[in-house]
């Protein structure tokens, strides 16, 4: 039988299931601008706060296992007045074991969703990925990102080699410019 998984929005209760995510996917993945050992509790609860605050963050729970998650995505305003448009820091992860199963498109098919219909206020979505995360650049194209440029030598990438980072972004469409 096909397993079905389901999205929710997460809660602060989901901090240590988030950061023990984000842990097995630096470590046996890649893909997230950071190590293993830089997955602290700060830095979760920076992006958990404020997508809370300000933005969305959504998780997919293991459906074998309910202390575990198996996905998660967020974005959030920048802070300022001047970008309340935007959402940025957009970051998504699959556990390593479940990727390729469909999860990423579900996740993401539902953030896009959330923004485009209860998020009008948000005109253009942000995102940085590295060169190299191909299946990344790919899967972001699948849903309206462009490439936006190229930030040359800005990240190690894994290879030990510096590699460019490239921006990508989503404009709402059918807006009139002024
Ligand atoms: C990138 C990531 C989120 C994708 O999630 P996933 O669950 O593995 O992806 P899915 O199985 O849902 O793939 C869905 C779609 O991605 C796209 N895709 C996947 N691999 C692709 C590739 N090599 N080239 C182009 N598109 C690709 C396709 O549109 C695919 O859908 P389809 O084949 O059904 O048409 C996941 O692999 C991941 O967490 N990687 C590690 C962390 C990471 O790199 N995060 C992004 C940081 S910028």
């Amino acid at each position: 039988m096909k397993t079905v998984y389901e999205v929710r929005s997460a809660t602060f209760a989901d901090l240590y299931k988030i950061m023990a995510l984000y842990r097995e996917v630096a470590l046996n993945s890649g893909g997230i601008a950071r190590e293993a050992d830089e997955i602290t509790e700060g830095y979760v609860r920076n992006f958990l706060e404020k997508s809370l605050v300000s933005g969305v963050l959504l998780v997919a729970d293991n459906p074998s296992d309910p202390k575990e998650l198996i996905a998660e995505v967020h974005a959030y305003t920048p802070g300022s007045k001047v970008f309340a448009h935007v959402f940025s820091d957009l970051t998504i992860v699959v556990r390593p074991g479940f990727q390729g199963r469909g999860i990423g498109k579900l996740l993401f098919g539902t953030l896009m969703g959330d923004i485009e219909k209860k998020h009008p206020e948000i005109l253009r979505v942000e995102l940085i990925t590295r060169e190299s995360n191909e299946k990344a650049i790919g899967f972001y194209e699948s849903f309206g990102f462009k490439v936006e440029g190229r930030m040359e030598k800005r990240i190690h990438g894994t290879t030990g080699r510096l590699e460019a980072d490239i921006p990508m972004g989503w404009i709402r469409p059918g807006q009139t410019w002024l």
